[in-house]
């Protein structure tokens, strides 16, 4: 038998109890019994903070308070659950838990993103766990993966289907020839898009979980505003029609990577990935995180990464091994940051690119194109023309290149007379090898 501490049960404070929350509470009052036997010590949910106190399913009125800081304050609870969501209070009410000695549990990727060292800090000088399974693909065991079973090895490189909205959208508009504005709209009637969805279809969501991917890949703190991002509002059909019929899909991919200088490029932007990667199969709102390591190889984690129950199964997991700390006096594997890696500038990293442009039809045109990529040092692997009268469309696919040649290079193109439109730039991943 286990040397146990407690002769009570590990006390939980619950933050918040909106989508997320009310699944949590819902199912360790449900569950309390199996929970307990799992953790090997018993937990129970003694208070609930929120804003505004109403019925919220079966879940016992007495439990509910809108006095969050008598939550983290109260000597009796061991262990703070968060899932209000947003920077403040939750940051303040968390350093107060931990400085009062209490473990946390979170699902606060925005906080995590911006505010992580100094919660990890506080936490491991008093002893205390954070743990954040469902802060990044909802129900999909990417934290702990990262953090403890692959602390072992060396993680080269990342990419990750990291935000199910978009996902959703590229989705349909692959498949069912839909325009952007189109979807988006029936995607929030369905309750998979906010009614402001910039943080999704601009990338601040993703951007914020590649950035705690890649803290704990390369052993190095990153934070949301050492990704470079870029969303998927400019991404048209006919940009998806085109990767279609090159057999590649349109994602919004998360990236973190080593270069060969040992920096991490990490960066949140669409791709066209060619369908034979595993992410190229990664349908409507699922969520999907492709990992590199030296000694593993690849990995693929793969599941749903939103909705109320599939993240609440990830902040179960959590508590328990929590409880189980809590009870035996010990703590989990940590968060490191010895490497200490520089982030690369986005300028600096390499990839393919494919280029559209609306040129005017006469001769010459295509070897004065073909001069300004060759300038610029941005070589080309294949070129497709559709004539349209007096104009022209030119599709072009470019070997490896820095993101600041290509930059050059398409601010060379747009000065010149011949070019009209530079109509899309998207980046390009997997085949179409050189
Ligand atoms: N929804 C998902 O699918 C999902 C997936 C992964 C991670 N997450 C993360 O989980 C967290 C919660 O998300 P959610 O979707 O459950 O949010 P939500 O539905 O908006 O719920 C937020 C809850 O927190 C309470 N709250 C907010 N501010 C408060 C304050 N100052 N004092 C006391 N209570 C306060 C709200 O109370 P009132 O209702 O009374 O205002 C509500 O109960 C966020 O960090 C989110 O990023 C969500």
């Amino acid at each position: 038998m286990d040397k146990h501490i407690f002769d009570r049960p590990v006390r939980i404070g619950m933050l918040g109890c909106g989508v997320v929350g009310s699944h949590v509470a819902r199912l360790l009052l449900a569950d309390k019994e199996e929970l307990s036997t799992r953790a090997g010590v018993k937990i129970e949910l003694v208070k609930i903070a929120v804003r505004t106190i109403r019925p919220i399913d079966d879940i016992d009125p007495k439990l509910f308070t809108t006095d969050a800081k008598s939550i983290v304050n109260d000597p009796e609870i061991d262990l703070i659950v968060e899932v209000m969501g947003g920077i403040e209070p939750a940051r303040e009410l968390i350093m107060a838990a931990i400085e009062n000695r209490k473990s946390v549990v979170t699902a606060n990727k925005a906080l995590l993103a911006s505010h992580g060292a100094e919660m990890f800090t506080a936490a491991y000088a008093k002893g205390e766990d954070i743990y954040y399974e469902a802060a990044v693909a909802g129900a999909i065991p990417i934290i702990r993966p990262m953090r403890d079973s692959l602390v072992g090895d060396f993680v080269t490189r990342l990419m990750g289907i990291v935000n199910g909205t978009t996902n959703y959208i590229l989705t349909k508009m692959h498949e069912d020839n839909r325009e952007f504005a189109d979807v988006l709209k029936e995607a929030q009637a369905l309750g998979y898009a906010e009614a402001d969805p910039t943080a999704d279809v601009e990338g601040f969501d993703a951007a914020a979980k590649a950035a705690i991917l890649s803290g704990l890949a390369f052993h190095t703190r990153v934070t949301i505003d050492d990704v470079y991002r870029e969303g998927i509002s400019k991404i048209t059909l006919e940009d998806v029609q085109i990767a279609k019929s090159m057999d590649h899909v349109i994602k919004l991919l998360a990236i973190s990577e080593l270069t060969p200088s040992d920096e991490i490029s990490v960066r949140v932007h669409p791709v066209m990935l060619h369908k034979s990667h595993p992410l190229a199969s990664v349908r409507d709102a699922f969520n999907a995180v492709y990992v590199e390591a030296e000694s593993a190889g690849s990995l693929m984690f793969y599941g749903r990464g939103a909705g109320g129950a599939p993240t609440a199964s990830a902040i179960l997991g959590d508590i328990c091994a929590v409880a189980r700390h809590i009870a035996h006096n010990s703590v989990g594997q940590r968060e490191t940051d010895y490497a200490d890696r520089d982030i690369a500038p986005i300028e600096t990293t390499k990839t393919k690119f494919l280029i559209r442009l609306e040129v005017e039809e006469k001769a010459g045109v295509l070897a004065a194109i073909a001069q300004v990529f060759s300038t610029h040092g941005v070589s080309i692997q294949t070129v497709n023309q559709a004539g349209r009268d007096t104009e022209a469309e030119l599709t072009i696919v470019t070997h490896q290149a820095t993101e600041g040649e290509l930059k050059a290079t398409v601010d060379a193109l747009k000065a010149m007379d011949m070019v009209k439109h530079v109509s899309s730039v998207i980046r390009v991943e997997g085949a179409l090898s050189a």
